[in-house]
């Protein structure tokens, strides 16, 4: 017998996330690689999901979610951004921001339907599109402050655009969408039925003072939008896989479809203990700070070497470009970043990946969701070479 499949998607290896923590371990590098806080979860938080499991509440969760968190996520959304979102038909919890942005994708995208997305983009954005039969429209950012060209977008703009994918704040450039970006995008698309997916998991890590700008604050984008959270990112829990989507309810009931059928629904203790949580609002107002000092403290180290950092204004990722380092600059971004790895025992992911067609800016990504010991060391690494 020759069982055999055929590959949905034949180009798709493994991710550069697991190659390059694998190659961390394998020789005993520092790991700002993978994007994974090395400090722990807050133990109140922790405790109220021991105590929720030892009430005795471990059985499914209702499909689009524990009241109790829908009603929590509504109040905080109110809180943050002054917007009204209906916690019944507006909300649905799912294992993380990724299955959001599946069930989002499966839900609404047909065959040949285009999709525009931002290069350098998230990496589970286009294997999403194609798994359903789309084809995904990579449209480069404009560097050095990696910003979107409206009119390049404008012009491709056709017929089949389904859909636009924004990530504001942006992985992995760091760049946040300001309020004219999100004007000039209801502009463009106000007389289409082109929908909107705002992947916003770093809302609460944006430094300077700035606003997040979330399409929620719209009304004429949140009435076409689907906007994409993940508290993984902002209680540094990651492998909790926990997330949620905000959506208009004809959506909504879509993407509940998709999502009953993927995960049927999200961990049930650990919705209750969030619910909880997120109603203190100085368990998430913290947060900005928390990062905007890390991403200080790292940057201050590495202005004594030859790494230029590219500006960092939201996310736990700060870009360098190696095109100073002597030792470095002639290679391409996949072989600067596993010499930085095998050589030197500090991993970090290259900007190429991120690419739909692999450009090389020579940038290299570094997660500073780390203690300060580990930065510093990382920092000592990158002066010496
Ligand atoms: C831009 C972006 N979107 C989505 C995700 C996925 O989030 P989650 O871990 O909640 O699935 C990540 C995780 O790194 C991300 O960086």
């Amino acid at each position: 017998m020759n069982y055999n499949i055929l590959s949905k998607l034949p180009d798709v290896g493994t991710t550069i996330f697991t190659t390059m923590s694998k190659m961390a371990n394998e020789n005993g590098a520092i790991n700002l690689s993978q994007g994974f806080p090395d400090f722990e979860v807050s133990t109140d938080l922790i405790e109220l999901i021991s105590s929720y499991m030892k009430k005795g509440l471990n059985q499914y969760a209702p499909m689009s979610g524990v009241p109790h968190l829908s009603n929590a996520i509504s109040k905080m959304i109110a809180n943050t951004r002054n917007v009204m979102v209906n916690s019944e038909n507006e909300i649905t919890v799912t294992s993380g921001a990724t299955e959001a942005i599946y069930d989002i994708i499966t839900a609404t995208v047909q065959k040949n339907d285009e999709v525009i997305l931002f290069d350098p983009a998230y990496d589970c954005y286009d294997p999403a599109i194609r798994l359903s039969g789309g084809t995904p429209i990579h449209i480069k950012l404009t560097q050095p402050d990696f910003s979107i060209d409206w009119e390049v977008v404008k012009n491709h703009i056709n017929p089949r655009t389904k859909m636009i994918m924004i990530n504001t704040p942006h992985n992995p450039t760091g760049a946040v969408l300001s309020q004219k970006d999100l004007n000039s995008l209801e502009d463009l698309i106000k007389d289409t039925n082109i929908l909107v997916l705002s992947d916003e998991v770093y809302e609460h890590i944006i430094f300077d003072d700035k606003a997040h700008e979330s399409v929620l604050k719209y009304p004429n984008l949140r009435q076409r939008s689907a906007a994409v959270y993940s508290f993984g990112k902002t209680f540094h829990a990651t492998g909790w896989k926990m997330g949620y989507v905000v959506a208009p309810s004809w959506w909504t009931i879509e993407i509940r479809k998709v999502h009953q059928f993927v995960t049927f629904c999200s961990n049930t203790p650990v919705q209750y203990a969030l619910a909880d949580f997120i109603a203190e609002p100085e368990n998430y107002e913290y947060v900005p700070r928390l990062y905007q000092e890390k991403r200080n403290y790292f940057t201050n180290l590495v202005k004594e070497s030859n790494f230029k950092p590219v500006k960092c204004s939201g996310t736990y990722f700060q870009l360098l470009s190696y095109n100073n380092v002597e030792e470095l600059c002639h290679l391409n971004d996949m072989e600067a970043a596993e010499k930085l790895t095998k050589k030197y025992g500090l991993a970090s992911i290259p900007i190429s990946v991120f690419y739909g067609d692999r450009q090389d800016d020579k940038l290299l990504r570094f997660c500073f969701a780390k203690g300060k010991e580990t930065l510093k060391k990382a920092t000592e690494i990158l002066c010496k070479i």
